[in-house]
């Protein structure tokens, strides 16, 4: 089938320049995006690929804060620092942009500006928190306060960590400046917004004429089912794009409003550098281009939902027309040992260090151990060990294992000269339609197959199982050499030798090819070791299924492709992983929280604890940290829902006996009604511990 598009258009989600890119960013999006634009080159499509620095936003001014410097130096140093990662790394960008560039700052506006045009932002008045020390409207992260909902301390302006309440930063109560420290007042400020839910009937169209990945499909329906509401555009701070229009001096656009035009900004400004001002019109006006938009989890919202209806937006307006995205393959999270990345605990390895300790062949193990990983359906985990394994049993022993025999045997026995296919007894001089059912026609009817098998894989973003499937010809590859027995042969049957080594060359060939999206600087090795000339990466796709090789053709100088990693290597690596986290016991022990005010027994007796019996427990969609749970209290079943996810698994629950505060005032937490809350021990370092009753009380129990 022809495709029904001349090209194609590649976006990878724009990382903040506020911190290095680690091994879970490049799971969630970047390598996948990286392998299928690789394979798209190789079958010849017309393809841009575009990312960039995403510049603009409160964590980065409070990094610069903390740091005593300006959000500018932070955001060079992080642009700098991973585009070298990337390019270490093997990404293949065709531009690799920066949001603070002026091009987009002209983007951002004129988006903003034909939206106020066309009358659909609305603008709206509201109370935010004010620090009259520092002169500015705090930021959601730039105030702290003790939550409503579960008493947390900590929680921020936007959002309860503890609880996953999303909260009005006005709703926090003893709220305080986190840069200064003062308790800021409550200042009417004027803001936009951009009315998302005008677009819900149009979104839902539009979300049901496209084919979703499973899981990027439940998120955006929970989002719809949820209805969309309007969303500010502009924000008070002073880093970012500013609000052009008058009365708005103090102001910029939000970052998420104008972080999705980058991908528009950066082929604007790779056309500009190409001297071809209009050529981004090509990728992001032309109906005849196709847009796939790959991002981690977190982003989905944004890619599925947000960024369509801005598009939309602007194309109501009549002045050109964006295409929208035609699949936003996300994936979901990548642990690291068994648990969330996290910057601020030093969990986790960034790829700069990464690249540091495995430079050269490190690179493509990496990408390979990543990939055979991905988080396509649901989380995965990087394990140091798991790395190791996969060098050595895979990338080694399999695919360097068979490259290395062949090119040695065609080195030591045929003066380094690939044999001619010899004409066998009996044998049809096509080796394809060979009726002996012998060895040949086995490993050449999979490598016949492989192109066909492995890029409709990747056609529907099933890069796990694409690689995976490429490797299993590695796999046949050295069977057939084993069985073959070419070192036998050799002296017993020349001629059944020489065929042997040829096909096995054309097979080397083909594992290049195939695996030249995910091991780039591999399969460039390999082709330099075949004497081939250009690159494993400029050739058809489809041609790893031909015998390209011609007999007599000279091989190169041989190399190894994959050292093993030494055990010693790794469990280095395993103790460092170790120490990076403050273990809980030499932590700096955070201050017991100060006792309340005193209360009498009457106000206690208010309190109405039972016991109960968890029956259910489920995560919240879309949250993190939200568990509800049905329990039995009595002869009554009730839904709670509670901010524990981080800490028990669904399963780890049910059964147990736990005590619950039975006549509290129902909430609702992201949307969902919680009829009580149970009670949990908890520290100011984030453990907690539900609490729990023997098994043997009825539920319903008073607790007192
Ligand atoms: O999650 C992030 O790193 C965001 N900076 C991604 C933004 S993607 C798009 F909006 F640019
Ligand atoms: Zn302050």
């Amino acid at each position: 089938m022809q495709p029904k598009f001349s090209r194609t258009l590649v976006t990878a989600a724009l990382p903040y320049a506020n911190g290095p890119i680690h091994l879970g960013h490049l799971a969630g999006a970047y390598l996948p995006a990286d392998i299928y634009v690789r394979y798209l080159r190789l079958k010849g499509e017309d393809v841009i690929f575009i990312c960039g620095s995403d510049e603009h936003g409160v964590p980065i001014t409070i990094t610069a804060d903390k740091e005593g410097v300006t959000p500018q130096q932070i955001v060079d140093r992080y642009h700098a620092m991973n585009k070298d990662s990337f390019e270490k790394f093997g990404m293949s960008f065709d531009n690799y942009s920066r949001t603070s560039l002026p091009i987009h700052h002209q983007t951002g506006q004129e988006f903003f500006l034909e939206f106020y045009r066309q009358k659909i932002l609305v603008e709206k008045s509201e109370k935010q928190l004010y620090c009259e020390t520092d002169r500015m409207f705090l930021a959601d992260r730039y105030v702290e306060g003790t939550c409503p909902v579960c008493g947390n301390l900590e929680a921020r302006g936007d959002q309860c960590e503890k609880c996953g309440t999303w909260l009005e930063q006005t709703q926090l109560i003893n709220p305080k400046c986190k840069i200064c420290g003062s308790t800021p007042i409550v200042r009417e400020t004027k803001h936009w917004y951009f009315p998302l839910g005008r677009f819900q009937k149009r979104l839902e169209e539009y979300v049901n004429s496209k084919k979703w990945k499973e899981n990027v499909r439940s998120y955006v329906d929970s989002w719809l089912k949820e209805g969309l509401e309007d969303r500010a555009v502009t924000r008070d701070l002073h880093w970012g794009i500013p609000v052009p229009l008058q009365g708005y001096e103090n102001k910029v656009l939000y970052v998420w409003f104008e972080a999705v035009l980058g991908y528009i900004s950066s082929i604007r400004e790779l056309s500009q550098r190409k001297g071809e001002p209009d050529l981004w019109k090509k990728y992001w006006q032309d109906d005849a281009t196709r847009y796939i938009a790959f991002i981690g989890k977190d982003n989905i919202v944004f890619h599925t939902l947000i960024f369509p209806a801005m598009l939309m937006a602007w194309n109501d307006g009549g002045k050109s027309h964006y295409i929208l995205p035609d699949a936003v393959p996300a994936n979901e999270f990548l642990n690291f040992e068994g648990k969330k990345f996290s910057k601020s605990r030093g969990w986790g390895i960034d790829l700069k260090d990464f690249i540091d300790v495995f430079p050269d062949e490190g690179r493509d193990a990496l990408r390979y151990a990543l990939a055979v990983n991905l988080p396509e359906s649901r989380d995965s985990d990087f394990y140091w060990k798991d790395f190791q394994a996969r060098v050595n049993n895979e990338l080694a022993d399999t695919l360097g294992n068979f490259v290395n025999r062949t090119l040695q045997f065609i080195q030591r026995y045929y003066d380094g000269k690939v044999p001619p296919i010899s004409p066998d007894k009996g044998r049809d001089p096509d080796l394809r339609r060979d009726k002996t059912g012998d060895l040949d026609k086995w490993v050449l009817d999979q490598m016949d197959m492989a192109p066909k098998k492995v890029g409709r894989l990747f056609d529907d973003f099933k890069f796990r199982d694409g690689v995976v499937e490429a490797m299993s010809l590695a796999r046949s590859a050295n069977k057939y050499f084993n069985d073959s027995e070419p070192w036998r042969t050799r002296k017993e049957n020349p001629d059944r030798c020489a065929t042997t080594i040829n096909i096995c060359a054309q097979l080397t060939r083909s594992l290049a090819v195939l695996l030249s999206p995910v091991i780039p600087f591999a399969s460039d090795e390999i082709w330099k070791m075949l004497g081939l000339e250009g690159s494993a990466s400029r050739v058809k796709w489809d041609s790893a299924a031909e015998m390209k090789i011609e007999a007599g053709k000279q091989i190169g100088e041989l190399k190894i492709l994959f050292s093993k990693i030494e055990d010693f290597v790794i469990e280095e690596q395993i103790r460092k992983t170790a120490s990076a986290e403050v273990p809980a016991e030499t932590a700096p022990k955070a201050a017991t929280a100060p006792i309340k005010p005193q209360i009498s027994v009457d106000d206690f007796r208010k309190v109405d604890l039972r016991v109960g019996k968890v029956l259910t427990c489920e995560k919240v969609p879309k949250s993190e940290k939200l568990l509800r749970l049905e329990v039995q209290v009595g002869d009554e079943k009730r839904q709670i829902v509670a901010g524990i996810s981080k800490h028990y698994k669904p399963e780890d629950l049910v059964g147990k006996n736990i005590i619950v505060v039975a006549n509290l005032a129902p909430a609702k937490l992201m949307g969902v009604e919680s009829n009580g809350m149970l009670l949990a021990a908890s520290t100011e370092d984030g453990k907690l511990t539900v609490v729990t009753t023997a098994a043997d009380i009825d539920s319903g129990s008073i607790v007192k």
